[in-house]
């Protein structure tokens, strides 16, 4: 039996989940081509990965990712760490040729990603970035419908990922709120997801004009945990946020299509509605992550007394969805996105074939971000092809 040895870099929130999600794989889909390994995992914080390693189930810890990254027993890094770590440690390991599992956004700017890339290229290394939105199978589905031309030419596309847990001042300040750790706010973190939504299912964008905005202006200082886990004592001394909670851009896609993206952190009443209406002239698709196991279909050309959205419940005939369930409606949750991602990742690296989505598509949703940014900087319109 092949197998794939995996080293989690990051021993957080992420972790838990691409671990839960390695561990289900040869449940639902099988040991072939290859089952995968939970070798080593690390953390800055000693503590931190000794624990994940006993409850996920590892054979060792470290708090070294270098030492990680070195180890001959390891087949994939897996980086799940804040987002300025990703570009250090995904450059080092593709120089040791290992493959790259890595979380989204792919780094702090184009130019960051552009360089993973470029690493991971030379290095002939398979790559994939954590959009997991994109591995839905009502994603799937609106993927065919579109190119099978039963949209017609897409007119507009209108996303959104609006969360609230930020809503609430006194969530304190965590990497999440710091540029230097996290990039932009929630245009990066979130926003991020809706884009490789935008670019899976229309196509590449040719220009963006954004705004930004920042509404709880100070946070108070987090003595524990981290990232959503981060608490604070009530005397804890406050510092002010450095990136955005929400954002709202028009953009042009290369195809003519017209886009908008919206994505608030403090979306107050949103739990993850991360999601799109997609027009065409001969149809339309709606679709929420907060009702991930539906597709809303619009068709044009029915009778028009009959004509009107009709909502499509997930089954076996979409891709991925009979690895988990014989009979359509049952219905996936979020980690199973990760169980799918995770799957992909496991068959391109046992198959040496390429996986999706690969650190070109990572530096292609960051190249939008980055011209998101630059086009609030300069308060204009902004070319895709501006940033590098
Ligand atoms: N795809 C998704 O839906 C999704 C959801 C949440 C987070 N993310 C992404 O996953 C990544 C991790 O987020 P999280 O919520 O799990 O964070 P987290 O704060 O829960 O955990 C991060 C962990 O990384 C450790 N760490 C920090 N720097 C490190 C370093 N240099 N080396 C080793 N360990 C280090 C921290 O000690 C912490 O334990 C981020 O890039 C984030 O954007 C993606």
């Amino acid at each position: 039996m092949n197998q794939v040895r995996i080293g989690v870099v990051g021993a957080g929130w992420m972790a838990k989940a691409h671990s839960t999600a390695f561990r289900n794989v040869p449940m639902l889909f099988g040991n072939e081509p290859a089952v995968p390994v939970l070798e080593t995992i690390a953390d800055i914080d000693p503590a931190r990965a000794k624990a994940a390693a006993e409850t996920l189930g590892f054979n060792r810890w470290t708090e070294d990712w270098r030492q990680l990254v070195a180890d001959p027993a390891v087949d994939v890094v897996d980086i799940v760490t804040p987002n300025d770590a990703h570009a250090e440690i995904a450059i080092a390991a593709a120089k040791a040729g290992k493959h790259i599992y890595c979380e989204k956004p792919l780094a702090l700017t184009a130019g960051e990603a552009l360089r993973m890339t470029e690493a991971a290229e030379a290095a002939g290394v398979t790559t994939l970035v954590g959009f997991n939105y994109l591995k839905n199978p009502a994603q799937a589905l609106a993927k065919e419908m579109i190119e099978a031309g039963e949209l017609g030419d897409i007119t507009q596309f209108r996303g959104t990922f609006d969360q609230d847990f930020m809503t609430d001042p006194t969530v304190p300040f965590s990497w999440r709120h710091d540029r230097s750790v996290a990039g932009s706010g929630a245009l990066g973190d979130m926003a991020s997801h809706t884009i490789s939504l935008a670019l899976e299912l229309v196509g590449e964008m040719a220009e963006v004009c954004g705004l930004l905005a920042t509404f709880v202006k100070q946070r108070s200082v987090a003595t524990g945990g981290s990232g959503h886990t981060a608490k604070a004592s009530a005397d804890a001394a406050m510092r002010a946020v450095e990136n955005d909670d929400l954002t709202q851009f028009l953009c042009r896609f290369n195809s003519g299509a017209l886009g908008t993206i919206a994505s608030s952190r403090i979306g107050t009443g949103r739990k993850l509605w991360v999601g799109y209406e997609i027009q065409g002239t001969k149809g339309a698709l709606y679709f929420t992550q907060e009702r991930m196991n539906e597709l809303q279909f619009y068709r044009q050309g029915e009778p028009a007394r009959e004509r009107g959205y009709k909502t499509i419940l997930t089954g076996p005939e979409h891709r991925w969805y009979a690895g988990f369930h014989p009979i359509a409606g049952i219905g996936l949750g979020y980690n199973d996105q990760k169980i799918i991602e995770a799957r992909d990742l496991l068959v391109a690296v046992a198959t040496g074939q390429k996986a999706t989505p690969d650190f070109r598509f990572g530096y292609r949703v960051d190249r939008i971000v980055d011209a998101v940014l630059k086009s609030v900087d300069e308060h204009r319109w902004v070319t895709v092809d501006e940033i590098g």
